[in-house]
């Protein structure tokens, strides 16, 4: 069952206006507490964007979280969703930073920089579900495009060797009328989705209508024939003219080093590009893109953000972290909403579970994180209607791990980082991503395992249909018995789901339903082994739990143990499935 929420893969069968959907999520966040406040003077390109203050979160009100922070952990996950190696976009934003402070920007307007720098990709996984509809892998699809100066022949090419990737021929040419014919609408349409999202982010972090502005021209080109405003020279904002350059030769550095990130620089002056910053980054190549790793590693990147540095209040990180959700959740069709229905669900539970106010806080903002990492997975995979192949599964299986990495490296985020990455591993060692079992998953985690896979069986899926609540109860109760899910932390998630349970019965000496159905067997006459089979869990954990039942009932036989169990009425008892 650690399979069926790797579940949620989700299909392509729910029609629905993904551009609007998207936006009505994340634009759920109202733009509390803008920050930045950019105006224009009209007179140069460079003077054109002025921040002022930034309030801060502080006293009891502070998280204790730089709002760079969250933003450069979110980036990560752009990365993945562009196909490039964790940490590009923040190598990108420090060569960006490099470019704005050559061309003597003020550090307001580097503060611009930095967020669009960070932000310019958010939105790129918005349409991924049709994207990859039309061209196969769209992670890898993306990725690609650092190649090719799209515009013209070129970009004509790349479209040709992209649609219908993966598949037959005949479903590539009956996908290619439709994508001439449209003169360049799908891809703008995407595009334009894009830029939106990106922008309803920035706003709904706080960040005001220039860092917005800037984010909606991230996709305009130098020579005008970009998207989705075919915008030209310096109608195309100058974050995004800075941050476009960046990201394309942070690329090609990597890959094939400075002479070569120069040379594609040069090659897409005036087009691509805008010529002078081409200019000002070919004046000294090597002073200007040496270093990145190390000016770009996670502490120095915090560090480098200009301006005041807002620190978010604990209000605007739940608010942040919410919108986050919603992000994760776009992958897909059939996850929307999936995110906050865990965090809700494991609201309630925790407080059935005894968790603490501030475990509680904890687990819930896990909630929201959790799905992130599914940004690295192709929609390819998401939606496949039939089984996943190895390869496929063996992705899947890594998307945790994103999550956890994205944010462990922020010291506020990293508990909640933690418990998110956890959330697919299983009592018994069957999860994923490490195996985890037992003692070293957290109730926090176990409640987290529990909410998820209910709230995914109550959605549908490529390859199944969504579950009744009742079926879905049953399923759960299923996973209990094997083993796999904590049979408390079950019980308060369908609590908390309003499903009415049966009064769990207190056991003698402390003693847990699932060791009293093991108890009952024992008594009876059967092996470890057998009781492992009957209760479909492995020898092991059948093992260990015979041995929990001698500690805590003081016994140390089996003999013994069975006239304990008499004395109790604890015979007859199958039942570890309650819920
Ligand atoms: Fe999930």
């Amino acid at each position: 069952m650690a399979g069926e929420d790797a579940d949620e893969r989700a299909s392509g069968r729910i029609a629905r206006p993904r551009v609007l959907s998207a936006l009505a999520v994340v634009s759920r966040v109202p733009p509390r507490n803008r920050t930045y406040e950019l105006k224009g003077d009209g007179e140069t390109g460079l003077s054109r964007y002025r921040a002022s203050g930034l309030p801060m979160g502080n006293g009891a009100e502070c998280s204790g979280l730089r709002l760079a922070e969250l933003v450069a952990a979110v980036s990560l996950a752009s990365d993945l969703g562009l196909g490039q190696p964790m940490e590009h976009l923040l190598r990108s934003c420090r060569l960006g930073l490099r470019l704005a402070e050559s061309v003597g920007l003020s550090e307001d307007e580097r503060a611009v920089v930095y967020y669009v720098a960070l932000l310019g990709w958010v939105g790129c996984h918005a349409e991924s579900h049709e994207q990859a509809a039309w061209f196969g892998d769209e992670i890898a699809m993306k990725a690609d495009r650092y190649e090719v100066d799209m515009a013209g022949r070129a970009g004509a090419g790349f479209v040709l060797r992209h649609v219908g990737a993966g598949g037959p021929p005949w479903r590539r040419a009956r996908l290619l009328a439709p994508l001439i014919a449209s003169h360049g609408k799908v891809a703008g349409a995407f595009e334009g989705t894009h830029c939106q999202l990106a922008g309803q982010v920035a706003v709904g972090l706080g960040l005001g209508t220039g860092v917005r502005d800037a984010l909606h021209h991230v996709f305009e080109r130098w020579d005008g024939k970009g998207r989705p405003a075919g915008l030209r020279g310096e109608q195309v904002a100058l974050p995004a003219r800075i941050v476009q350059l960046a990201g394309v030769v942070e690329r090609h550095r990597r890959e094939g080093g400075i002479d070569v990130a120069a040379g594609v620089a040069r090659r897409r002056r005036g087009t691509q590009f805008d010529p002078s910053l081409v200019d000002r980054l070919c004046l000294q190549p090597g002073r200007m893109l040496s270093g990145l790793e190390a000016a770009a590693s996670w502490d120095e990147l915090i560090d480098a953000e200009p301006a005041l540095r807002p620190v978010m209040s604990e209000e605007q990180l739940q608010r942040a972290l919410e919108a986050i959700a919603d992000l994760a959740d776009l992958k897909s069709p059939y996850t929307t909403g999936h995110s906050r229905g865990v965090a809700e669900l494991v609201s309630t539970a925790a407080g059935r579970c005894g968790l603490s106010a501030g475990q509680a806080a904890e687990l819930r903002g896990a909630a929201w994180l959790h799905d992130l990492g599914r940004l690295g997975v192709s929609s390819v995979i998401w939606d496949k209607p039939g089984s996943l192949s190895e390869a496929e599964s063996e992705r899947v299986r890594m998307f945790p791990y994103f999550t956890q990495r994205m944010f462990a490296r922020s010291a506020r985020l990293a508990p909640l980082a933690e418990i998110a990455g956890q959330h697919l591993e299983r009592l018994d060692g069957s999860g994923y991503p490490r195996g985890l079992s037992g003692a070293a998953l957290s109730p926090a985690v176990r409640l987290l395992a529990a909410a998820d896979v209910y709230q995914a069986l109550l959605e549908p899926r490529a390859y199944r249909p969504e579950y009744s609540p009742a079926d879905a109860a049953r399923v759960l109760a299923a996973e209990v018995r094997a083993g796999r899910l904590d049979g408390d932390a079950v019980h308060a998630v369908l609590g908390a789901a309003g499903h009415r349970l049966a009064r769990r019965r207190e056991w003698p000496a402390g003693l847990t339903a699932r060791e009293v159905e093991v108890l009952a067997l024992a008594a009876q006459g059967h092996s470890t082994k057998e009781i492992a089979g009957r209760l479909v869990i492995s020898p092991k954990t059948a093992g260990n739990h015979i041995e929990h039942i001698y500690l805590k009932t003081g016994c140390s036989s089996r003999a013994e143990a069975s006239l304990y169990a008499m004395q109790q009425g604890l015979l007859g008892e199958p039942r570890a499935a309650q819920t």
